[in-house]
């Protein structure tokens, strides 16, 4: 299943994601991808405010992984200073990724193929300065009801 919705600006990516965060359950792993400043960490802040984590996310530049409590954990990684594969086995992130919490993953393509299956892929395009093409896709059954919620979030306010 795969869902596209278009942002106009940085509020409604955080807009979007706070949603998306709150129809997010435990164990759930978010695999971003897209270019520098496509808004990846944006989302990721939304999806804080979704998860009712206490501080602002910020992008976890010095640290690989950025842990937030909320009403579910929220792991945030950032895998932009890997160059492959053996540096994610070598760093243990599988360790993250089936835990009690919701886990966001930057650059997730550098995952290769630790990344599990069980997913929700989101892939932000810059369409123009400020519009965001966000493409949600799963192909796993149980973020179907994730994914049609979102939708008719987004289909009522964009
Ligand atoms: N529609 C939009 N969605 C997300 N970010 C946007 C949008 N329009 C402008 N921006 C800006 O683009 C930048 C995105 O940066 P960031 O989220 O850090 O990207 P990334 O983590 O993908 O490198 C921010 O400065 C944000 O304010
Ligand atoms: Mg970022």
């Amino acid at each position: 299943m795969k869902i596209t919705i278009t942002t106009h600006n940085a509020e409604q990516t955080i807009d979007i994601g706070r949603r998306f965060g709150e129809l997010l359950e435990a164990g759930s792993i978010v695999a971003l991808e897209g270019d520098l400043g496509a808004g990846k960490t944006t989302i990721t802040k939304g999806i804080g405010l979704g998860l009712a984590v206490a501080t602002e996310v910020h992008s976890p530049t010095f640290t690989l992984v950025h842990i937030y409590p909320g009403r579910l954990p929220l792991y945030h990684i950032d895998l932009y200073r890997l160059a492959s594969e053996d540096d994610v086995e070598t760093l243990g992130v599988e360790d993250y990724l089936f835990g009690d919490g919701v886990t966001v993953i930057e650059w997730a393509e550098r995952m290769g193929s630790l990344m599990p299956k069980d997913r929700i892929g989101v892939t932000l395009r810059m369409l123009g300065d400020e519009d965001r093409e966000i493409e949600f896709a799963t192909e796993s059954d149980r973020f179907v009801s994730v994914l049609e919620g979102l939708e008719s979030y987004a289909r009522a306010r964009y």
